[in-house]
Order: structure tokens, then C-alpha cells, then sequence
């Protein structure tokens, strides 16, 4: 992801609850230990996964798929890509924290050996909703 792209990535966001505004994600980009995955079809962008990794520590901050676009697969090669990269690494665990409501999400991470490990209580506004994280191993270690 650049900053070129990012007109086309907030296309796809503000599909999504609580998006990030333009300057969130341009000070993304400047992270050292931020990774960005676009999804594109016929050069369209359609989906995208951003990656922290600190150490042995990976978190999913941010993965959206556009409404057009879901149930064919692509959040799966997002995460796919997402979790090749971290085993390069040698990063050990992958967190991440989504509201309880969002089945879809609680669905593919499942699907994907993320276990439920908190809740934090109102974690989100707009509209409130309480948060859960999950976390999945990757290394054994
Ligand atoms: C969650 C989201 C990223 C899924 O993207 P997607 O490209 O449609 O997902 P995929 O097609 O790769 O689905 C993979 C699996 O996830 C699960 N899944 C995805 N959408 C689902 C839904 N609406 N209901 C139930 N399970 C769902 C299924 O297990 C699915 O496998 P299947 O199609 O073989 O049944 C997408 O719905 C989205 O962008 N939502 C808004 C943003 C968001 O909630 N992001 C996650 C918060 S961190």
C-alpha cells in the first residue's frame, strides 16, 4: 500500500464499521512495523490487510474486504499472505480485536485457529459494542 492508494483503500474502508480516516492510514505507511496487503481485481482495489509486528508478536490491525466483493476468498488470501510472512519472521503468536457482534470476522478468524482470549467491555463507540481479542498460535515454542 502507498499513498497513491489510498483514495481506493478508503473506498473499500468506509464499507466498514468504525473506518479510519486518510491520515490514519497515511501514518500507517510510516510505521517500520507496519505491513500492508492489497487486494485487487482487474486492478481494482478490493480488500486489504495491515500487519504489526513487534518482535515474536504479530497483530491484525486492520483486514476489509468491499461489500461487492466478500464471500469469494479473498480475506482468506489476505490472511494467507499475512501468516507466510509472519512464519518468515518467526513470529510466534498473532493477536487481533474485533467487536463481538461481527460474526463474519469471528467466522473467518475461527475458521483460521484464532482463539478467543479477552473481552473488553464498550471497547467501541459508534455504536457501543464491547470488543473481543483472539489470538492464534503460530510457532511452537
Ligand atoms: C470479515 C471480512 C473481511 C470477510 O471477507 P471475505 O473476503 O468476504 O471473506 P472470505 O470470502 O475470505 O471468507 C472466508 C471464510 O470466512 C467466513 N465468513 C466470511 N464472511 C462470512 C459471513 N458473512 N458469515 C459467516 N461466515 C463468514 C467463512 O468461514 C468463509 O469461508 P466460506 O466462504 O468457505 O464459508 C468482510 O466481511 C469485511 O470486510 N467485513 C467488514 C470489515 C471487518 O469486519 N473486518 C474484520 C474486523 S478486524
Amino acid at each position: 500500500m502507498t499513498v497513491a492508494d489510498l483514495a481506493a483503500v478508503m473506498v473499500v474502508e468506509e464499507q466498514t464499521p468504525g473506518p479510519w480516516n486518510k491520515k490514519q492510514f497515511s501514518e500507517e505507511l510510516t510505521q517500520p512495523t507496519s505491513g500492508q496487503w492489497l487486494a485487487k481485481v482487474n486492478g481494482q482495489v478490493t480488500g486489504f490487510l495491515i500487519l504489526r509486528t513487534v518482535v515474536d508478536e504479530g497483530e491484525i490491525l486492520k483486514l476489509a474486504v468491499a461489500k461487492g466483493h466478500r464471500r469469494q476468498g479473498i480475506a482468506q488470501q489476505l490472511l494467507d499472505h499475512a501468516f507466510a510472512q509472519l512464519q518468515q519472521e518467526k513470529v510466534a503468536y498473532c493477536f487481533l480485536e474485533l467487536r463481538v457482534g461481527n460474526l463474519a470476522a469471528r467466522h473467518l478468524y475461527e475458521k483460521n485457529d484464532f482463539c478467543w482470549t479477552g473481552t473488553r467491555k464498550s471497547y467501541y463507540s459508534a455504536p457501543n459494542e464491547d470488543g473481543i481479542t483472539m489470538t492464534k498460535k503460530l510457532l511452537t515454542v
